[in-house]
């Protein structure tokens, strides 16, 4: 058996804060002045908060939520190819289950690690956050070896044709409700879109699907510079042989010295969208302890294939393999129409990965659209659905309405979203 490899996250790193350096000071784009941190004497008060967000980088979600005063459990659900995944849950026993799913290189962390302040789980509903086959929840197999290259023969298809479907079984059998309510964000959408219509019989276990800056049509990313790169390099920069990517820690690199930490945050807002505004910088090293959680590069090879191509599809291979497998030259679109659940939709202006015109394009499709909604700041970035200063306000307040209007959920329907 070859060793895998996996794709060194420091080169990665590296090339992201020379290509900040060289637009920093090439095109003089000036990075927004923040107030400095005087060197005043810390209270009493800032030095708990700091110990405090220390202790959030380093605890796993059960122990996160446990800390803010939630019931966590954490269960183990197996998809029928064999893949033991994590599931997180805010147990509320008799309520409206609810499954969060991650988007990609995150886990369950990305709803909680900001704390809790309005949540969902504090508005009747029984949580349940998800991991996909691969982030750092979910390595493990019942025969197969993650430190193997086999294990990491997936892409996002396969987390929404196996995963999805054994965690929201496993959630109604545990719950004894018949269907479930769902939120995800970015891959977490894409993943549900497979699902719903690669096996349609999903489609009636879930109530309504809101869905964060999906990600599936992307004619509009390919201008991303980064990943016009990426796409260009993908096979020279990673060659074949590497299963995984982005399983690292950032932490040390970034958190060097104040410069390094903007240099960071500069590269994370070059792939995401630019937006100082709302960026809670205090709570970064929470952000550094959980992310990246780690994929396959198949499922980045994947995404790269739908920018390219601009069809929402299953993965591509040589065209002897896709005649084998579907029988085309091209493995067939997924079809839109056959995704009935009523899905509510959330985007923004500056989200570079899930631009809105994509979206809208998308919207058209879906078998049953109910509602989008365009967040009100046009600074708004693909992940301030999770980590902005005042996502309650600006988003998460829209979707307890929306729950609050489907029948299901009368009057003040919330949760822990965060
Ligand atoms: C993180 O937690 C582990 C134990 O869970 C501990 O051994 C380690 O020192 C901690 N690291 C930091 C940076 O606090
Ligand atoms: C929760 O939100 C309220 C209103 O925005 C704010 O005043 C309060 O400080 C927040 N609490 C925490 C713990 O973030
Ligand atoms: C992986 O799953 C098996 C059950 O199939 C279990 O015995 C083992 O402890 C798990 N390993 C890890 C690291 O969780
Ligand atoms: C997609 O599904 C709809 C509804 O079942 C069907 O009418 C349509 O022909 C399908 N489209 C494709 C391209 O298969």
């Amino acid at each position: 058996m070859h060793l895998r490899k996996v794709f060194s996250i420091k080169k990665i790193l590296f090339c992201f804060l020379l290509i900040n350096c060289l637009i920093k000071f090439t095109k003089l784009q000036l990075i927004d002045d923040e107030e400095d941190d005087s060197n005043e004497e810390e209270t009493q008060e800032e030095k708990a908060e700091r110990k405090s967000i220390t202790e959030d980088s380093n605890l796993s979600v059960d122990k996160l939520i446990a800390k803010y005063g939630y019931p966590a459990e954490v269960h183990h659900v197996t998809t029928e190819d064999g893949y033991i995944l994590t599931m997180h849950r805010i147990r509320k026993v008799g309520a409206q289950p609810f499954l969060l799913q991650h988007g990609l290189v995150d886990s369950s962390a990305g709803y909680v690690i900001m704390g809790p302040n309005i949540s969902l789980a504090d508005h009747n509903y029984d949580i349940w956050l998800g991991n996909a086959r691969g982030n750092r929840y979910s390595r493990n197999h019942t025969f197969l070896d993650p430190e193997g290259e086999k294990f990491w023969e997936f892409s996002w298809h396969e987390i929404g044709v196996y995963d999805l479907p054994a965690m929201i079984d496993y959630i109604l059998k545990i719950t004894r409700y018949k269907r479930i309510q769902y939120i995800g964000h970015s891959q977490g959408c894409t993943t549900f879109f497979v699902m719903c219509s690669m096996k349609p019989e999903y489609n009636k276990k879930v109530i309504m699907m809101q869905a964060m800056a999906p990600a599936v049509y992307a004619s509009e990313t390919e201008d991303h510079p980064y990943i016009r790169a990426m796409s260009l390099y993908f096979n020279s920069l990673v060659g074949s042989a590497i299963t995984e990517m982005f399983n690292g820690e950032f932490r040390f690199l970034c958190g060097m010295t104040e410069e390094t930490e903007r240099l960071c945050i500069e590269a994370v807002f070059a792939i995401v969208g630019r937006n100082w505004k709302e960026f809670n910088r205090k709570m970064f090293p929470v952000i550094l302890g959980h992310y990246p959680a780690g994929v396959a590069a198949k499922q980045v090879k994947h995404f790269i294939q739908i920018i390219k191509s601009g069809r929402f599809a299953p993965y591509s291979y040589s065209n002897s393999k896709n005649y084998a497998l579907y029988k085309e030259r091209e493995p067939p679109a997924y079809n839109l129409s056959l995704i009935t659940v009523p899905t509510y939709v959330y985007y923004s202006t500056n989200d570079l990965l899930c631009h809105p015109s994509d979206v809208e394009d998308m919207y058209k499709d879906l078998g049953r659209p109910i509602g989008k909604y365009l967040v009100p700041m046009k600074e708004f970035n693909h992940m301030d659905f999770l980590w902005a200063l005042n996502v309650r306000r600006l988003v998460y307040s829209k979707m307890l309405q929306v729950l609050g209007k489907t029948k299901h959920h009368k009057g003040n329907a919330a949760a822990y979203i965060q």
